[in-house]
């Protein structure tokens, strides 16, 4: 398989997917909720994945496609190349903010990333990463992360976690939050892979993740060094949701031992 042509054909499409989503603001959307009233999904999340899943089908018939919004293929096994695509993660963001929102890709083999990206379209930033290659921003490489001391870490969660919750302890989570120098959260699974792999935080803890939110991130975020897992420590596995932990060298283990309770 010649991934260098792949990796191309796949840095395209998404730009092209991205020009869709600009343009789509051009126009009303249509918001419906999914779950619960607070899980939405517009029609530009469906179209997107759509024009993506069917290019894939149509230039790559032997490979799966996994995707959010259910256009794509279940998979029991991550045998053979599959695709994970989240067409606009951080829909909220889309609808409230109109930016914070990408579009996020991973391309596995046999269950091993090689290929990932995270484009930020309302910044025009691609974060991405061939296996073995390094991970960059835009045309910039990024360096391998280093380590940084808790005292100095900003850390991505949700404000929702040091409230009383059925998932976590919040009374460690309140002593994580105290204790680092400080907070951020962007609403974006995938927006905040991409930043613990420039720098821009040191550590993102997510209680609830689909692969596609995921797979794609994880890849950039191995090129420069970081750590990813479930919140047991387990290697993140992409065939359902699970908890979620990426940081720099040096904090994973910290926190994983200290901060961490799940009930
Ligand atoms: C969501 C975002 C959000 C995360 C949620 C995801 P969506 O993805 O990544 O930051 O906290 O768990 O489901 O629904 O906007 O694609
Ligand atoms: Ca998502
Ligand atoms: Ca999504």
């Amino acid at each position: 398989m010649n991934l260098n042509a792949i990796d191309r054909y796949a840095k395209s499409l998404i730009k092209e997917a991205g020009h869709k989503i600009r343009v789509s603001f051009f126009n009303t959307i249509d918001i419906d909720s999914k779950a619960d009233a607070n899980d939405l999904v517009t029609n530009i999340d469906k179209e997107i994945e759509r024009f993506v899943v069917d290019r894939v089908k149509q230039d790559f018939p032997e490979h799966k496609i996994v995707s959010e919004e259910g256009f794509g293929d279940k998979i029991t096994s991550l045998d053979g190349t599959v695709w994970f695509l989240d067409p606009i993660d951080g829909t909220m963001n889309f609808i409230h903010q109109r930016r914070n929102f990408a579009i996020s890709l991973g391309i596995y083999v046999d269950g091993v990333g090689m290929l990932g990206y995270i484009y930020d379209v309302m910044g025009d930033d691609l974060y991405h990463a061939a296996k073995g290659e390094g991970a960059y921003f835009n045309d910039e490489r990024l360096p391998q992360l280093e380590i940084t001391p808790l005292e100095e870490a900003l850390i991505g969660i949700n404000a929702s976690w040091v409230a009383p919750n059925t998932k976590v302890d919040n009374d460690k989570i309140i002593q994580l939050v105290t204790r680092c120098r400080g907070t951020r959260s962007y609403g974006s699974a995938a927006i905040e892979l991409a930043y613990v792999s420039s720098g821009r935080i040191d550590a993102y803890i997510s209680m609830r993740l689909a692969p596609w939110d995921i797979a794609g991130g994880i890849v950039i975020a191995q090129e420069v060094g970081a750590v990813a897992t479930s919140l047991q420590g387990e290697a993140p596995h992409l065939l359902g949701t699970d908890t979620f932990i990426v940081t720099r060298p040096g904090l994973h283990e910290e926190i994983l031992s200290k901060y961490i309770r799940l009930k």
